[in-house]
């Protein structure tokens, strides 16, 4: 385990040997193992610029591209041999390799100008960048099932809750689209962070920039890049790129999470409005009637797995001096696990709405005369009535009905208008669900044709971007 420090890359300093748990609790190359190809990509375009400007020469440059070629088969096939305790990270390991390849006169002049520090931050977003095209497109997807669905389920009404408590009849469709609207704010942010993300840190040096006057801008197009990071001293010492994103991945799933808690507690059997498919479900070990909505338990339970990366990257940061420090090396494994839970959580809850079934004969019957209190107050604002006035009417009416032991709508025409003269024969029209429900026709509402606006406005967020 013990190496000799001459094999180590900074080896020529130092005199004595690492304390194994110090070798351990060193390196990456565990998790950053999964930067291979962004490595050897990355190492290729700025060999390419090194012989632009006479660091390479043709031929040089003919056997790192070569020799790079075989160690990225390598990795692909799992042939790739990590030396343990001497690989420290990906960018020494692949380095190690070329030079095991080609010979290390010619490898030994790759890392010219260059240092980890540029080189981790660009794997890093050239890493990331495919992830989030990746995300955006599950995010996507979900998008798709929940405006699918939408249209699909219009005709379903069901009660609309503030405070958990009973409020005013909805379409299942307009809940569904409080979701859609949350997430289309998300695919949003992820577009825009992309932005910041694809920005090309090679050639910042260590710090201070690179001295052999490397072509940037040439780098940072062959790589796929928008353009630079500008200040080479940020270039090394910013993750804001990691924080933006678990910061993005956060706030989606503190969405999904509410979205999973209210589904969670319309599939129980008191509410029994959606049911979810076994597919997503599992059941009990011990009550062989359980069926338990393990799935969207999971969604919520994640989110707070999420925000803890999210906060303890912060935490890590906050403190750090300028440019490069070691602590930055703790942005990689909370980014791995992010971007996978955060895709996995995507691709279950489009599995998990595609697949519910709702119970719409449910819903109807959890609705009650009650809930159009507002609608009968309005009746008689429509006839000129001031509205503080009919709230008072209206809730005279639900109490009458609760001192008769009646639903509101079994009153006579007679004892509501003994609450209010005002009352017509139609008031008795005031007691329709549908009909209520298409009342609420401004943009934005829960008639039918609010919400298929709302189902376009979804549809056209989703043609923006990529
Ligand atoms: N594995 C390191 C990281 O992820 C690479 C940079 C190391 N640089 C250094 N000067 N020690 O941050």
């Amino acid at each position: 385990m013990a190496k000799q420090p001459s094999q180590q890359l900074w080896g020529g300093r130092f005199t004595g040997t690492l304390d194994p748990i110090m070798t351990q609790y060193n390196e990456s190359i565990y998790f950053d193992r999964v930067f291979y190809s962004q490595d050897v990509r990355g190492s290729i375009a700025y060999a390419r610029a090194n012989t632009k400007n006479g660091i390479l020469t043709q031929q040089e440059f003919a056997e790192i591209e070569r020799g790079f070629g075989i160690v990225l088969k390598e990795w692909e096939e799992g042939r790739f041999e990590i030396k343990p305790g001497v690989d420290e990270d990906i960018h020494t390991a692949n380095e190690r390799r070329l030079g095991e390849v080609i010979g290390k006169d010619i490898a030994g002049k790759l890392h010219t100008g260059r240092s980890r520090n540029d080189q981790v931050a660009t794997d890093m977003r050239l890493w990331l960048r495919d992830q989030l095209d990746t995300l955006e497109g599950y995010l996507v997807d979900l998008l798709k099932v929940i405006a699918a669905r939408a249209e699909k389920d219009i005709e379903a009404v069901m009660p609309g809750y503030t405070h958990l408590q009973r409020a005013q009849p909805i379409r299942w469709s307009h809940w569904m689209l409080m979701y859609a609207s949350f997430f289309t704010s998300d695919l949003a942010r992820i577009r825009e962070l992309k932005t910041r993300v694809n920005k090309c840190p090679l050639g910042c040096g260590a710090l201070a920039g690179n001295p052999f006057n490397v072509d940037r801008d040439a780098i940072a197009k062959e790589l796929g890049f928008d353009g630079l990071t500008m200040n080479s001293l940020a270039g090394v010492g910013d993750r804001d790129f990691v924080v933006e994103t678990l910061q993005w991945g956060s706030t989606l799933m503190m969405h999904m999470s509410r979205w999973a808690e209210d589904l969670i507690i319309y599939s129980s059997g008191e509410f029994s409005f959606v049911k979810l498919a076994d597919a997503y479900s599992t059941g009990s070990s011990l009550m062989p009637q359980k069926k338990n909505p393990d799935s969207l338990e999971l969604l919520r339970g994640k989110s707070g797995r999420v925000f803890g990366q999210m906060a303890g990257l912060m935490m890590s940061v906050k403190g750090i001096p300028s440019t490069y420090n070691k602590d930055l090396q703790e942005s990689v494994e909370p980014l791995l696990d992010h971007v996978k839970t955060v895709g996995d959580s995507l691709q279950i809850a489009t599995g998990v709405l595609s697949t519910l079934e709702i119970q719409p004969e449910n819903m109807l019957k959890s609705l009650t005369p009650d809930m159009l209190a507002t609608d009968l107050a309005d009746y008689l604002v429509r006839k000129g009535v001031p509205f503080r006035e009919t709230h008072h009417i209206s809730g005279q009416v639900v109490a009458l009905a609760e001192k008769e032991n009646k639903p509101m709508d079994q009153l006579s025409f007679q004892q509501l208008q003994s609450v209010d003269q005002r009352f017509e024969q139609n008031v008795m029209e005031v007691f329709d669900y549908q009909k209520s429900v298409e009342m609420r026709s401004a943009k934005g509402g829960t008639s039918r044709s609010a919400v298929m606006e709302q189902i376009e406005a979804v549809k056209k967020a989703l043609a923006g971007g990529r």
